[in-house]
């Protein structure tokens, strides 16, 4: 006596019946590069087919994948010119674009992400201090909650930012914002084509000071319970396909959506493995499955356009 497993993979429909994990739409959120100016569409060297956009130039990019179901988008200012101030003025290339994208996609989620890294002259996420620089971040998330933003995702990993930023939200009037925190966000080398995009590579040194180390699962575990416990109603691990492992472990102990950052790196090996012929597209679609099978309820990855005028989805 043996079990037949072969009767459940006889025909599409069939396998459809026993497949466990589906891939929607909804689950996309798609990072953009925003820049000041109008009608810049620039294309990004190390990103195929990723390009930065200014706030008009994104809306027209955007008006094509809403109709399509794109529900969230989650922006990334790149200033021309360096200076921490610029990342909390009311009138930043974030600041400014938010109100436009909303008044076009009234609902449209709109997660804007919260760091200095493209704003400081040296690159770091932080401006020396700690707690100097969770009282700036809580400024930046203010300004976007002042614009319009609906989720603000700090990607720093200063210790207490989320605690800090929650307050400010609150005290500012803006308790329905929600915090999204790059919780285990590791130091990772797939983060390369991301920094030249939004230039903001260290001038020197890395980051290990302040993101994770790439060997460590326990102390993820921790740092989610600590961003949970300061008021993250979200959380991210990043990158996500190294880290499938920590996406699984996370959801059998975390109850709120978990959002995994399918990151640039991740992004251009497999765009590679395809423009080059080396392997199939459909490497896509089993690569982002296997980061919502591992327990993500959320996939911020630069194939967002891709998956959203999918088809079959
Ligand atoms: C910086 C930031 C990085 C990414 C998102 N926010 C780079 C870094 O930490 O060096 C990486 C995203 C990607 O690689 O797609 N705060």
């Amino acid at each position: 006596m043996f079990k037949r497993f072969r009767p459940r993979r006889i025909d599409e429909a069939t396998r459809r019946t026993h497949r466990e994990t589906f891939l929607s739409r909804d689950d996309f959120i798609w990072p953009v590069f925003l820049v000041a100016g109008t009608r810049v569409v620039e294309d990004i060297p190390r990103m195929t087919g990723v390009c930065r956009y200014s706030a008009d130039t994104l809306i027209d990019a955007l008006s094509g994948l809403v109709c399509r179901g794109l529900r969230s988008v989650l922006l990334f200012g790149v200033p021309k010119e360096k200076g921490v101030e610029q990342a909390f003025a009311a009138d930043g290339i974030v600041q400014a674009a938010i109100p436009q994208i909303k008044k076009r996609f009234p609902r449209l989620e709109i997660i804007t992400d919260v760091c200095v890294c493209s704003y400081t002259p040296d690159g770091h996420c932080h401006i020396g201090d700690n707690d100097a620089t969770c009282a700036l971040l809580a400024n930046i998330a203010v300004s976007h909650a002042r614009a319009g933003a609906d989720i603000v995702a700090p990607s720093d990993m200063m210790d207490g930012r989320v605690h800090g930023i929650r307050k400010a939200l609150d005290e500012q009037g803006f308790p329905d914002v929600a915090i999204m925190s790059y919780a285990a966000k590791y130091a990772s080398h797939f983060y390369g084509p991301f920094r030249a995009a939004a230039e903001c590579a260290p001038a020197s040194g890395d980051r290990k000071g302040y993101q994770m180390d790439p060997a460590n699962s326990a102390e993820a575990m921790e740092e989610i319970a600590a961003d949970i416990d300061e008021g993250a109603a979200q959380i991210i691990i990043k990158p996500a396909l190294s880290y499938l492992d920590i996406i699984a472990k996370a959801r059998a102990r975390f109850a709120l959506p978990i959002v995994a950052y399918n990151v640039s790196g991740e992004y251009q090996m497999l765009r590679h493995a395809v423009d080059t012929k080396l392997c199939s597209p459909d490497i896509i679609e089993e690569t982002l499955i296997s980061i919502k099978r591992a327990g993500a309820d959320r996939i911020i990855s630069y194939f967002t356009p891709y998956v959203v005028r999918k088809a079959q989805l």
